[in-house]
């Protein structure tokens, strides 16, 4: 059995990385960038940045800063409308994985039209539309290495997973310096993203040599450092090593798929807007003990990585030491309970159902070591309140 692995074509990865853009786009062959990013990238002064870098190479770059959190089909139409119109030859996407998503669903409906419900999976998009450069500026989601995008459709609150080659950035520069004032509830539910990326890919049905090597490595990085660049964020040792590891980790599960922990939260972010890391790591605790009969070996596997289990200790001890450090991190990054975020009781457990079936038709159960039932999921749901 063989693995397809599909990565960006440049990767330019360290202190300062941002400042090789010019070159990167010579390297591509780009002379008409779009920048797509948020409005807090332009008041942080990081748009400038890339435009003041573009310009001393006789370069412009546009900006459109209307991407939102969670980005919908409506906030990215007048993005696709200006990279239509602009006669762009590339786009430089700047900021979490909200404006990354955007500009990756921008680059395919700017280039080939349609709507965004036309690219959603099963459906395979490995058409090239206008190549995206990745500029990422929290070490969470993985975004500039993956081949997915989620688009939410407003008018039902679905959360659409849009996946294939189109939509893996042509080059990616990951840069911690970028990362040095995130905020601390970002930099932890980005975070727990990543460790949850790393952790799913590890134990997914998909996985390969291939990606446990990045998943586990990922690991290495992440745990021991996430409790660090959360309690000082200027941490420069501890912020890159997120970093990488939040890169890492995105290489991983764009190559071996997430698992439960994601199919699970999307449908809580639909309904509820809890950001997308903190709705992984109100789950990820309950998910793992789950998903631990299933793949005992693996999650001990895990536990060693992150260093919290020793090489002596047996399976058994090292998913225990597992599951007590998940519950920790969040206790220590402040992770609040559903009640705690305010969501309502009774129309969480009402929705329940419904966010089972979404949860089974995004796919991502399925890639779980013990795939669940609509009743197990449900009651996985439940356990969130007790
Ligand atoms: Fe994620």
């Amino acid at each position: 059995m063989s693995a397809q692995i599909i990565l960006p074509r440049v990767m330019q990865v360290g202190a300062d990385a941002t400042k090789e853009i010019p070159n990167i786009l010579a390297g591509l062959g780009c002379t008409r960038p779009l920048i797509i990013t948020d409005k807090m990238m332009v008041q942080l002064g990081y748009a400038s940045i890339i435009q003041t870098l573009l310009n001393d190479n006789e370069l412009n770059a546009d900006v459109f800063d209307d991407t939102i959190p969670e980005p919908t089909v409506a906030s990215i139409q007048a993005g696709v409308e200006k990279a239509r119109d602009g006669n762009y030859d590339c786009i430089i996407a700047l900021g979490g994985g909200s404006p990354i998503d955007s500009a990756k669903a921008i680059g395919i409906l700017a280039h080939f039209g349609g709507t965004m419900r036309d690219y959603k999976f099963p459906r395979v998009v490995n058409e090239a539309g206008l190549p995206v450069i990745a500029v990422p500026t929290t070490a969470g989601t993985g975004s500039e290495v993956t081949r997915f995008t989620i688009i939410t459709d407003e008018t039902n609150d679905e959360k659409m997973l849009c996946v294939g080659i189109g939509f893996m950035p042509i080059a990616a520069l990951v840069d911690y310096k970028l990362t040095l004032s995130l905020p601390q509830r970002i930099t932890a539910d980005t975070g727990i993203d990543a460790l949850t990326h790393a952790i799913e890919a590890y134990v997914s049905r998909k996985a390969s040599p291939y990606s446990d090597s990045q998943a586990l490595a990922a690991m290495k990085l992440l745990a021991p450092n996430l409790r660090k660049a959360y309690h000082n964020g200027k941490d420069e040792q501890a912020r890159e090593a997120m970093m990488l590891g939040a890169t890492m980790a995105g290489v991983a599960f764009s190559n071996a798929s997430v698992a439960l922990v994601h199919g699970m939260s999307r449908p809580i972010g639909a309904a509820f807007h809890v950001p997308h890391g903190l709705s992984n790591a109100m789950l990820l605790p309950s998910v793992t003990e789950f998903s631990i009969p299933a793949a005992p070996d693996r999650y001990a596997d895990c536990a060693k990585a992150m260093g919290i289990a020793k090489e002596t200790d047996s399976v058994d001890q090292a998913n225990q030491k597992l599951l007590q450090e998940l519950r920790d991190l969040n206790s220590e990054l402040q992770v609040p309970t559903p009640e705690q975020f305010g969501i309502n009781r009774e129309h969480f457990l009402e929705l329940m159902p419904t966010m089972a079936q979404q949860a089974l038709a995004s796919g991502s159960p399925g890639n779980n070591p013990r795939i669940p039932s609509d009743n197990e999921i449900v009651e996985i749901y439940r356990s969130l309140w007790t």
